[in-house]
């Protein structure tokens, strides 16, 4: 086991926060992990690093989940089961299920991050959620040390939230992520209103699934800021769930305020456009800012530091709440 120090963090969050680990290891196999676990009495998990702000250096030891591979549990006539280790690239993933015509992922394509992280914030997009096609998640209990699993309904999915950022946070280490995806009889997600425009712009009347990849990569690259190039985490928020008894006050003031139906009760509202409508949409404040294509997005342009984004978050914050009296919470994990 290779344990470094003083390891610099940039290139293993998306946001290239520049913060060190006093100890770093990466880890390639499930029995290196358990391993190191037994033995270390503090760790701080990092995969994707997609999801997080670091605002400071990590004095205990920074484990690399780095577990890879892919297999195949099970194949029925129209249904393959895979098993996928956490340490996969999940874009890397999706794209070899359309290689292999494996449906069920396409509508979460070039979302950045790993496999493992993929059911912690039930990651979602363009009218599709993880948590559709997952059928188990296997870890292991950091205390303990010992091997758990969950099935679809044990880990308590809902909106960019799971069991996993609830009552197991910083609990459990994801190792394997298990799906049930089809093989024919695909069930293609293309009401969403960016993908139908998309395939109407290309004349596609019946598109495959790698059809609606592309288009979502192509919304995906127009509106969001590419990390390799511009530090982010994507939604820095959730867009908030509010009763419609609040939200038909609200539209008496902001006629224009969207929402999408959520239950009989409540409704949805863009946090991208409440930010954008205190005026934050676009804000450069030279190393770091909001983006200036989707306000639910803060970007660092470079040398930004964690805090720095951290003090801008809670800013929109106080200002939405001011404004509309509705609290956006933040959907990355801080530290
Ligand atoms: N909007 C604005 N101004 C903005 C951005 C958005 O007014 O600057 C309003 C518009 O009314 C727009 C609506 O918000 O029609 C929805 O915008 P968009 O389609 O970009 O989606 P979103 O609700 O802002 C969510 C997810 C994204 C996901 C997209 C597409 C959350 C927190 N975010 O964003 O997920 O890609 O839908 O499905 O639910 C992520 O989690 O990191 C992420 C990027």
């Amino acid at each position: 086991m290779n344990i470094q120090e003083h390891i610099s963090l940039k290139e293993y969050n998306t946001f290239g926060m520049h913060v060190y680990a006093k100890r770093f290891v990466s880890v390639s196999s499930f029995f290196a992990l358990k391993n190191i676990l037994e033995k270390e009495k503090e760790v701080y998990i990092i995969s994707g690093g997609s999801n997080i702000l670091l605002t400071k250096d990590i004095s205990c030891l920074v484990i690399h989940i780095d577990i890879k591979g892919i297999s195949i549990d099970k194949e029925e006539e129209n249904y393959i089961y895979l098993t996928v280790n956490a340490g996969e690239h999940w874009h890397d993933f999706v794209n070899w299920c359309i290689a292999q015509n494996y449906g069920g992922l396409e509508n979460l394509s070039l979302i950045p991050g790993y496999v493992g992280t993929a059911p912690i914030q039930n990651i979602g997009a363009y009218g599709v959620e993880v948590k559709d096609a997952i059928t188990k998640v296997e870890g292991i209990d950091i205390k303990s040390g010992k091997r758990v699993s969950f099935s679809n309904t044990a880990c308590n999915f809902g909106y960019r939230n799971s069991i996993f950022k609830q009552k197991l946070k910083n609990k459990v280490v994801i190792t394997a992520v298990s799906f049930k995806l089809t093989k024919t009889k695909h069930v293609i997600n293309s009401s969403y209103g960016a993908i139908e425009s998309e395939l109407k712009k290309k004349n596609i009347v019946n598109p495959s699934i790698k059809d609606i990849s592309e288009a979502v990569i192509s919304i995906r690259k127009s509106k969001l800021p590419d990390p390799k190039k511009i530090g982010n985490s994507g939604s820095f928020f959730k867009n908030p769930v509010i009763a419609i008894t609040k939200y038909e006050a609200l539209q008496k003031q902001f006629p224009k305020i969207p929402s999408y139906p959520i239950s009989e009760n409540e409704v949805k509202v863009p946090a991208g456009w409440l930010i954008e409508n205190i005026g934050y949409k676009g804000k450069n404040y030279g190393t770091y800012g909001v983006h200036e294509k989707q306000a639910l997005v803060l970007v660092n342009y470079g040398d930004a530091s964690g805090k720095d984004i951290y003090r801008l978050a809670q800013e929109i914050q106080k200002e939405v709440e001011k404004k509309f009296g509705i609290h956006l919470e933040m959907e990355v994990n801080i530290l």
